[in-house]
């Protein structure tokens, strides 16, 4: 047998030798398009991964981030819908970096080195038409989660277009996520009036109950702007389709601080981009929801579902997805049944509330009338859930506290006839 043994050794001895890998050639180029997004100065990601010595400090966490797949934070499941700027690590990408570390972190030849990608400055997508920013400087308490609510208006004298959101958090070791909504009720302003330091407490939304809200009137003003949230990072909506911002409306901004030992001040901005060009079509945002929620206390695995219908005259292509439940939440996804065909469009099957995001399908998912839209939600309430915020475990319903739950997904859409 022996020889045998031999030759198959030679035989991928060559393989294993080339795939030596090193930081000029693959990871300086799999750590830029999947960590220094965030990883850079200025943005949320608490240290830089912008060159050698940074991601060589900090390698034995980076092993174990990547390892335990918690980085990088991308989280709809492979094959389940195809996504603009997704930036999970590939199978191949994932091997590469542990092998590299393993390897003793080899720089390799650096005429290998990718070319100098020019810095994009703060605004990764350039200078906003509009910056809004928090009014005053905000200090939130030291050593836990807090998920506070910013008022921002406008000041536009007309209705515009919006074709990206983006948010420049302005102290990165705290802020860990921001979520744009909008709000033309009054109610986010009241809200901000009650409370004496800047902006008001809020954790599943900002205050003004979809739930309760009237539907019509909610898809018709607008309700989130852009979402943007750091789970998926901002880009500009296909050309030609925009969001409204009524000129009456106020920007809610909600950020989630997560201070650790150290608190700090911070002063977020959040950046605006009107449409270049004409927006021929209106992005509207439907709420596709389950608000009769009643999760059993001590139930693991408990589901909720909703169905949205495609009505004839209103048929229309999907172009975002933002799912959301709160801490019970495990698994969301929402599929799509035309003709009594299924296709899944998105599947979250490890949901974290720290990491949302609203998700751009590269090709808009078309849905002719008498189509649906079918959201599922699974929630673990048991004690065996460490993010359960219930002690002693209640029945669960539906609200905005922390530990209220939702089940509901904003689908943003284009309607083919207006
Ligand atoms: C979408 C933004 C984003 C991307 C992309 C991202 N990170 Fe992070 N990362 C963060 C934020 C925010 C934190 C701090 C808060 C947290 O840990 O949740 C963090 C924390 C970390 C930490 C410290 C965590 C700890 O427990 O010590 C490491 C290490 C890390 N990231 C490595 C990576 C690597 C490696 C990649 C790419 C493979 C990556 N990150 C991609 C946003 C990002």
């Amino acid at each position: 047998m022996r020889p045998v043994v031999f030759c198959i050794a030679l035989a991928f001895a060559p393989g294993l030798a080339s795939a030596a890998v090193t930081y000029a050639k693959e990871i300086s180029r799999i750590v830029e398009s999947r960590c220094a997004q965030c990883h850079r100065p200025g943005d949320i990601g608490p240290m830089s991964f912008k060159n050698f010595d940074d991601v060589v400090n900090y390698a034995p966490d980076i092993k174990r981030v990547v390892e335990e797949g918690i980085m990088p934070p991308w989280k709809p499941s492979e094959g389940h819908g195809k996504f603009k700027g997704a930036f999970a690590l590939k199978p191949e990408e994932k091997a590469d970096l542990l092998s590299w570390i393993a390897n003793g972190m080899p720089m390799g030849d650096e005429a290998d080195l990718p070319p100098k990608t020019e810095e994009k400055g703060n605004w990764v997508l350039g200078e906003p038409d509009l910056i809004l920013k928090m009014e005053a400087g905000y200090v939130p308490a030291r050593g836990k989660d807090v998920y506070r609510c910013f008022v921002l208006p406008t000041g536009i004298d007309a209705d515009k277009f919006v074709s990206a959101v983006d948010i420049l958090p302005g102290n990165r070791k705290i802020v860990h996520h921001v979520i744009a909504y909008l709000d033309s009720s009054g109610v986010a302003e009241k809200l901000d009036a009650k409370d004496e330091e800047p902006g008001y407490d809020c954790y599943g939304g900002p205050g003004f109950d979809i739930g309760e809200t009237n539907l019509s009137s909610l898809i018709l003003n607008g309700f989130m702007l852009g979402g943007w949230a750091p789970g998926a990072r901002p880009d500009f909506l296909p050309e030609g389709i925009g969001m409204k911002l009524n000129k009456s409306a106020k920007v809610v901004m909600q950020v989630h601080y997560y201070t650790g030992l150290r608190t700090g001040e911070d002063q977020t901005s959040i950046g605006i981009y009107y449409n270049k060009t004409k927006a021929e079509k209106q992005l509207f945002y439907i709420p596709v929801v389950q608000t009769r929620l009643n999760i059993p206390a001590g139930d693991p695995a408990h589901v909720a579902t909703a169905e949205f219908p495609v009505m004839p005259f209103l048929e229309m292509q999907v172009v975002n997805v933002f799912p959301h439940m709160h801490l019970l939440g495990t698994k969301i996804e929402v599929e799509k049944q035309v003709r009594g065909e299924k296709g899944r469009m998105i599947l979250i099957d490890n949901w974290d509330f720290n990491w949302q995001g609203t998700y751009s399908f590269v090709e808009p998912v078309k849905m002719p009338a008498f189509s649906q839209l079918r959201l599922r939600c699974q929630f673990d309430n048991s004690v065996n859930n460490p993010r359960n915020p219930s002690n002693p475990l209640k029945n669960v319903k539906w609200g905005e506290g922390t530990e209220d739950e939702m089940c509901l997904a904003f689908v943003g859409v284009i309607f083919d006839r207006f």
